[in-house]
């Protein structure tokens, strides 16, 4: 079987985590998935080095232009015959048009039980704290195909975790973290797969 490609998108300061832990899946599942490139918009984002450790290309753009940067992504997504693409820590909104370019999946990870708990301004710690202010004994995260509304497209996975003794968000964020890293790579992988 051929090795399917895959592109990571992350924006502002982008520790990632995600992107390292579906990597690691990939590996440790022996799965023919590579992840060409991580594309990041912040120059003094972590996510830079990390992912060169790792043997992944990461590439700067600049998101100012938000036009251009689409038209740079899809020019590089078909130079290279992507598969799937894949957001993690992608706090900005892709449009119509190049969602229908690119014609293939696009998958985001929300840090929360969709459809609860998303939508325009709900990422990062917002979230957490917007679960906490609900007073949930149970968070989660979920995996979804990217459509022209925030986090609205079909949902491929979603795990919960028990967040009932967590008085901080960063104690609600910790947890679903941990979430994320399981079924982020598990997602990708599904997803390939129904493609098929
Ligand atoms: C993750 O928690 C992800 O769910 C969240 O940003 C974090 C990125 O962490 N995304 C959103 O809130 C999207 N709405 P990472 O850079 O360590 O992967």
């Amino acid at each position: 079987m051929h090795n399917f490609r895959v592109i990571v998108l992350t924006s502002g300061m982008s520790r990632g985590s995600n992107l390292l832990a579906m990597d690691n899946y990939f590996k440790n599942h022996n799965l023919p998935i590579e992840i060409l490139n991580v594309f990041y918009n912040r120059k003094e984002a972590p996510v830079a080095n990390r992912a060169a450790e790792q043997g992944i290309e990461p590439i700067y753009f600049s998101t100012k232009d938000f036009a251009l940067y689409e038209k740079n992504l899809l020019n590089i997504c078909r130079q290279n015959k992507i598969d799937l693409i894949a957001l993690a820590g992608f706090m900005l909104k892709l449009s119509s048009d190049f969602i229908k370019k690119f014609s293939k999946p696009i998958l985001n990870i929300h840090p929360a039980l969709l459809p609860e708990f998303g939508g325009k301004g709900m990422y990062g710690i917002r979230v957490h704290e917007a679960v906490l202010a609900a007073a949930k004994s149970v968070s989660g995260a979920t995996v979804h195909l990217v459509n022209h509304q925030y986090d609205e497209g079909e949902i491929v996975l979603q795990r919960a975790v028990n967040i009932a003794d967590c008085i901080s968000p960063e104690c609600i964020a910790e947890k679903v973290l941990k979430v994320e890293h399981e079924i982020y790579g598990e997602a990708v992988w599904k997803t390939l797969m129904k493609g098929k």
